[in-house]
Formats: structure tokens, C-alpha cells, sequence
């Protein structure tokens, strides 16, 4: 099955308190997003790219020039995304209508998370193609174990009500990678079910397919707040050594 990549990267980036979107703030030397699409890019040469943008995006014009070549063939091509996260990916599912064959792999990739690792992007979709998995699997998405002790609180003063277990916990990341028509469906689905879809695996197992969590390294930060990225950018030094 091909192997589509859907990145959204419509967001405002408001917790950032920058004077732009976070997608555009200088992470090493060139922006998260080129980050990003780097590393998405470099694992899977051959696969399709598609961006969620802001409407009003002025950012990504003076970028677009360095992928001019990849933008001629159609290997990358932006689309307008929509309200919230979860509009974005359907507005980019919907970019693949009559273009992605229903078992085609669709990989959904936040733009904020620019230090997913290589090694974890290619065992990830090794798993999804292994056909031990294949028979079962609709797809997978990248994660990790929780470490700390979870409480679960409900007050405004954060009084504890609970300690929750930690052995069944997992912190749930991107990429997501799903067969396209499944995937299509389920988030149609969610939404006509008014559900909170904050990531694309809830609607998958919310129409009862199979799920399962990939384990990947710790270090799939995702940049939300401003000191995220100092973190990202040792980060990424770090796995350069
Ligand atoms: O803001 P947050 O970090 O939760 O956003 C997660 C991802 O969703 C980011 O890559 C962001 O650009 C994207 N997003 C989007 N469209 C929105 C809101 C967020 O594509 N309307």
C-alpha cells in the first residue's frame, strides 16, 4: 500500500505567546516546520506530503521557494486547514479523495513535534507492514509508557481524588498511521457523533477498530510553551552525537 503523510500546521500556536506561529519560530538554524518536514521527508522519500495551513498564513510563502521542485512534481502540496486540529486533518483527508486507494497507509504527523526520531518513524511503519500485525492491524501510532505517578484531580485547588495506575498508561503521540478509507470513515463518524476527536486514533477505536501503540523514545516532545524550544533544539543536538 502507498504511504500518504498528512502534517497539520494550521494552528496559531496561542500558548507559544510568540509573535508567530510556533511552526515558524527558528528551531537550529531554520524553522520547526522545515524541522519537521525534514525528518518526514528523509525517512520516506518517496511519499506524498501534504500541509494543513492557516488561511491567513504569510510564513509559508517564504518558505515554499526551497521545496519548489517537490511542489512541481506533487509531492508536496498545501491545503487551508480548518478550526481546530481535528478539521485540519479532515480537510486534508479530504484533499486525498479519489487520490489515496482505500488501504492506502496515511501517516498524520503534528508539525510540532520535530524530534521524532528517524528510528522510530521506520519501526513504526516496519510494524504496520509486518504481516504478522498486518492481518489485524489497521494501524498504529507511536507512543510511550508513562513514568510518573498519575493522580487524577477534579477541583480547582487540585485536590487529589485518585492515584491512577501507571502499568496501563501510555503517553499517546504522533505519527498516527492509518489505512486511509477506515480512517476517513471513523473521523466522519466522531464528528457526526459530536465526539472530541484530539487525535486520530480516538476515532478509530471509537468505531471499533483495532489500535495498536507503538513504543518510541521519550524524547517525541511536542513544542507548546516557549522553553519547549530550547528543549527540542538539545534534543535534536543530542541525537545528532
Ligand atoms: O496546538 P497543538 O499543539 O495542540 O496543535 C497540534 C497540531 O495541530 C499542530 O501541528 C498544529 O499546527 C495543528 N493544528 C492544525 N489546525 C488547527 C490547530 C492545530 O493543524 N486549527
Amino acid at each position: 500500500a502507498k504511504l500518504w503523510i498528512l502534517i497539520p500546521a494550521a494552528g496559531i500556536g496561542q500558548r507559544m505567546q510568540a509573535d508567530r506561529p510556533k511552526q515558524y519560530l527558528p528551531l537550529l538554524g531554520r524553522t520547526v516546520l522545515e524541522q519537521t518536514l525534514a525528518r518526514l521527508h528523509t525517512t520516506f522519500v518517496e511519499a506524498p506530503i501534504l500541509l494543513a495551513l492557516h488561511p491567513q498564513d504569510t510564513y509559508w510563502p517564504q518558505l515554499a521557494p526551497q521545496y519548489a521542485d517537490l511542489t512541481a512534481s506533487g509531492q508536496l502540496q498545501a491545503v487551508i486547514g480548518g478550526k481546530a486540529r481535528c478539521d485540519s486533518v479532515m480537510c486534508l483527508l479530504q484533499a486525498l479523495q479519489g487520490r489515496a486507494a482505500a488501504q492506502d497507509w496515511v501517516l498524520v504527523h503534528d508539525v510540532a513535534r520535530p524530534c521524532v526520531r528517524q528510528q522510530d518513524l521506520m519501526g513504526l511503519y516496519a510494524f504496520i507492514n509486518d504481516p504478522q500485525q498486518g492481518a489485524f492491524t489497521s494501524g498504529a501510532l507511536l507512543g510511550a509508557p508513562v513514568r510518573d505517578t498519575m493522580k487524577r484531580t477534579h477541583t480547582q485547588d487540585a485536590k487529589v481524588m485518585t492515584t491512577v495506575a501507571r502499568e496501563q498508561l501510555w503517553h499517546a503521540y504522533t505519527p498516527q498511521v492509518f489505512r486511509y478509507q477506515p480512517l476517513y470513515t471513523s473521523m466522519q463518524a466522531a464528528f457526526a457523533a459530536g465526539m472530541q476527536v484530539t487525535d486520530e486514533a480516538s476515532a478509530m477505536e471509537a468505531a471499533g477498530h483495532p489500535v495498536y501503540l507503538y513504543a518510541g523514545a521519550h524524547d517525541n516532545l511536542k513544542i507548546t510553551q516557549a522553553e519547549d524550544l530550547a528543549l527540542a533544539a538539545y534534543i535534536l543536538r543530542a541525537q545528532q552525537e
